[in-house]
């Protein structure tokens, strides 16, 4: 067993930690006050190839495992949690799901310009009533021959305003159940297609959330990614793909924060000592570091699943459930350790505080998570 990464792994993840402090670190107090998205940045990522890593080289993307994906993401997300969900809806959801399942002439035609920065995607499953239970979907989209008639509402859609390209899933044959939902490619600007007021968040407040509204929207039958029928599964298993990027996200978020609050140990004075000669915070400092190398392990793994061609929906479900707790418990204790600073803006941490508990809630709360690591323990 190698736990050492290789040449072309630490350049990614130097060449991600040094577009963050460079470029996402200055402008990311003022953006998540100003609920501002990042394009500049975004488009910056997509020039730079880390917006569509794991592609295919032949439609513009980087042809890189899932642990570079990884690295990039920790690094991006230690500073700028808004900017890293972007890349990651975009890479793993949007960009792996068409490399994977979508024709030769989707990829030509969408994926060649997702994979460079040309085009933003985003990934629309969640409705107003269909979060968690994601078989219930209400968008129809009905057959009519060479094509489908697009009706319904998404709710929290990542990138809902700023995307040109949109993964929308919907029912089209209600008693099939989840056999009879697919999954379709919808242009921005398509006649009948609405986005919704952005949603004013808590976290993640740079990234652009819109619910959006279908009405009557023409589909051309080329644009359904796969067989008739297959939407429910290409859903899911996206999303177990996607859930190792948000446990990513998490574990950049906890060690962003956890960075921050050994710098403040070492240089804040209480009781007339520094703070870390305090066993009160060196203890805590402690557990952070013990539980970020937990979930790092973790993560990791669930890579080197995917990349091994080894089944990696438990493994990147609990990734997942244990990074983003230890998002939330290490960005609490760094609110903590930075006491009254700690809770002010210009420290960082309450927006990393924030910002971590996302991470809970999307690509599958943590009880999705219990729900999908339950059963694949208690199949065998
Ligand atoms: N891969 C392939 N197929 C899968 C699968 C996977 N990972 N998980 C389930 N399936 C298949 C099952 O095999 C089954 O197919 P068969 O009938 O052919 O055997 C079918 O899908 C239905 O499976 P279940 O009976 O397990 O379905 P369920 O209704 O019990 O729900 C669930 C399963 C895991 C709870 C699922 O509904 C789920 O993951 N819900 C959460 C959805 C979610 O993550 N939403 C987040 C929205 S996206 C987002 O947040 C993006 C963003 O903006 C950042």
């Amino acid at each position: 067993m190698d736990f050492k990464l290789s040449e072309e792994h630490e350049m990614i993840r130097q060449a991600a930690r040094d577009f963050a402090n460079t470029e996402l670190l200055p402008g990311v107090i003022e953006r998540d006050n100003k609920q501002e998205f990042p394009a500049e940045q975004i488009k910056k990522l997509g020039e730079l190839g880390f917006l569509g890593m794991m592609a295919s080289p032949e439609y513009g993307g980087g042809g890189m495992d899932t642990i570079s994906y990884i690295l990039a993401m920790e690094e991006l997300s230690k500073v700028d949690a808004s900017a890293s969900v972007v890349v990651s809806v975009n890479n793993s959801l949007v960009c792996w799901g068409l490399d994977t399942y979508g024709s030769e002439a989707q990829k030509e035609k969408y994926l060649s310009k997702l994979t460079t920065g040309e085009a933003l995607g985003a990934f629309c499953l969640s409705e107003p009533e269909a979060g968690s239970d994601a078989t219930s979907q209400k968008t129809t989209a009905i057959d009519k021959g060479d094509h489908y008639v697009l009706n319904g509402t998404k709710n929290w859609i990542t990138n809902g305003g700023s995307a040109d390209y949109y993964l929308v899933i919907a029912q089209t044959d209600r008693e099939k159940k989840h056999k009879g939902i697919n999954a379709f490619i919808v242009e921005k600007g398509w006649e009948g297609f609405e986005i919704g007021p952005k949603e004013d968040k808590m976290g993640i407040r740079g990234s652009d959330t819109h619910s959006l509204n279908f009405n009557d929207v023409i589909v051309p039958k080329e644009n359904r990614i796969g067989e008739d029928g297959f939407g429910f599964k290409f859903a899911m298993k996206t999303l177990s793909g996607g859930r190792i990027g948000i446990a990513a996200q998490a574990l950049g978020i906890a060690a962003g924060a956890y960075e921050l609050s050994k710098i403040y140990s070492k240089t804040r004075k209480a009781f007339g000592t520094e703070i870390m000669n305090h066993q009160a915070i060196a203890f805590k400092l402690a557990d952070m570091h013990t539980q970020i190398t937990a979930a790092r392990h973790l993560v990791m793994q669930a890579g080197w699943d995917k990349d091994n061609g080894l089944n990696y929906d438990l493994s990147g479900a609990v990734a997942k459930l244990y990074a983003s707790q230890v998002a939330m418990d290490v960005s609490t204790e760094a609110v903590q350790i930075h006491g009254g600073n700690g809770y002010v803006k210009e420290y960082h941490v309450e927006r990393m505080m924030r910002d971590a508990k996302i991470t809970q809630i999307y690509e599958g709360t943590s009880e999705i998570q219990k729900i999908v690591i339950s059963r694949a323990i208690l199949r065998d």
